[in-house]
């Protein structure tokens, strides 16, 4: 009887933490979206493109772009493939919205989703977009493990993101940076081990994107790392 109830108050406590987690993202982004393109547009845009253009999407294929924000990088992808974005923030997900009205992009759907729970069948997507996400998310754990459920068994994940610097001078500056950084919500002090191996699937490559290579783009393979074997 303890035990069940001990069990139901976690799960309220970590309902209740999801909860204000969320209206933290969905408020630092009510107050920060309209200039999010001036300060994370033109700096972080290499990495969009970089991705978008080693994904190949070909004719047809639906792919998902997580935390799409404002959207700026649906003009890359072709015409003729389906893109699913999805973000918690409504004022990200307005902007996206003039954007693809502005561009008559016909071929993209937005969603108001959460990246740790999303609404898709398992294996849904070939391959899934992840850019600037990550270190943004409250539980990045939660969100990879939603990201190899709703992928396709051996289909492709790319995540371009900032890591922490693993040289000390470059890492204490970053630290210096933290306040800035939180105000947009996302962590500067980001483990590339750690989430490579929370990830648990085969690492394809890493490639430095953005300023001097300082942000990563990680190719995931949908499947268990150093084998063959199939992710279920
Ligand atoms: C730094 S922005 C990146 C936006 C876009 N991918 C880009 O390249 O500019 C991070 C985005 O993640 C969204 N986000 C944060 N937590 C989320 C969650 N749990 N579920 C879905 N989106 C989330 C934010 O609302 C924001 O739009």
């Amino acid at each position: 009887m303890t035990a069940t109830r001990d069990h139901a108050e976690q799960a309220t406590a970590e309902q209740e933490k999801r909860r204000l987690d969320h209206q933290a993202v969905v408020k630092a982004y009510h107050r920060y979206g309209r200039l999010y393109n001036l300060v994370f547009g033109a700096v972080m845009e290499p990495g969009r493109k970089a991705a978008v253009k080693v994904m190949g999407c070909q004719p047809g294929e639906h792919i998902l772009e997580l935390g799409v924000g404002t959207g700026l990088a649906l003009p890359y992808y072709p015409k003729e493939t389906r893109i699913t974005g999805i973000d918690l923030s409504p004022d990200m997900l307005a902007l996206a919205r003039q954007r693809i009205e502005k561009l008559n992009l016909q071929n993209v759907e937005l969603i108001k989703m959460d990246a740790q729970d999303l609404q898709f069948p398992d294996h849904s997507f070939g391959k899934i977009a992840v850019m600037y996400v990550a270190s943004v998310v409250p539980d990045p754990k939660a969100m990879l493990a939603e990201l190899r459920r709703v992928c396709q068994p051996d289909g492709d994940i790319f995540v371009v993101n900032h890591f922490a610097s693993r040289n000390r001078a470059v890492r204490g500056f970053e630290k210096m940076l933290a306040p800035l950084a939180n105000l947009v919500g996302f962590h500067s002090d980001f483990d590339l081990d750690r989430f490579i191996e929370d990830a648990d699937m085969e690492l394809i490559k890493i490639t430095g994107v953005n300023l001097f290579g300082y942000w990563k783009m990680l190719h995931f393979r949908n499947r268990r790392p150093g084998s063959t074997g199939r992710h279920s």
